[in-house]
């Protein structure tokens, strides 16, 4: 090979390395969930049905979390709301998305009252509690925030709360946070894919 054909074949080959890089970079799995530090884990809890919940239960299909509770004035029934409205639009295709709204108040939001509360949205719902120690060990796994403010001139509380909703993929992995604001028609779209 003379030197005069060498020059064009030195810039082939990196034409051709150029695009295999791109290529794998485009096509990498996104790996920026899946770090230790992600938002999702393990958790230990009961559904409103009084039966074992884990975090084994986001494998194999899209799922929804959130944490909240049953006396909260607008964030969490307006969550549920929407959600609901997401299930709607998915119609049986819903049958393969997971929700799992988990409390923050497990001292008043037992198996039973969640139970009721859940009357009032989509049946595919879920809701979990346990005891306090399983319920922060799910928050932390999820680096949600809750904090206890005590109602003014009466013995109750509310809980001020993160208000994000997650969503996981099949894997069980965070994606990215629900945004509302959307029409459900299209987050059920978006749904759909990560079938
Ligand atoms: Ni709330």
């Amino acid at each position: 090979m003379t030197r005069q054909t060498l020059a064009p074949a030195l810039a082939l080959a990196a034409a051709v390395a150029f695009v295999v890089i791109a290529a794998v970079l485009t096509f990498m799995p996104f790996s920026g969930g899946r770090s230790p530090s992600a938002i999702g884990g393990p958790f230990d809890l009961i559904d409103q049905n009084k039966q074992p919940v884990t975090e084994k239960a986001l494998l194999g299909s899209p799922s929804i979390v959130f944490f909240g509770f049953t006396h909260c004035p607008d964030v969490c029934p307006t969550a549920l709301t929407e959600i609901s409205a997401l299930y709607k639009a998915l119609g049986a295709d819903g049958d393969r998305l997971k929700t799992f709204f988990i409390t923050v108040d497990p001292e008043r939001d037992t198996a039973d009252l969640l139970k009721l509360y859940l009357e009032s949205f989509d049946p595919r719902i879920k809701a979990l509690t346990g005891p306090r120690e399983n319920v922060d060990a799910a928050m932390r796994a999820y680096r949600a925030f809750a904090r206890k403010v005590p109602l003014e001139g009466s013995e109750s509380y509310v809980m001020d709360h993160t208000a994000l909703v997650y969503l996981m993929d099949k894997d069980g992995y965070f994606l990215e946070s629900m945004n509302f604001d959307l029409p459900p028609e299209q987050n059920a779209e978006r749904i759909r894919k990560l079938f």
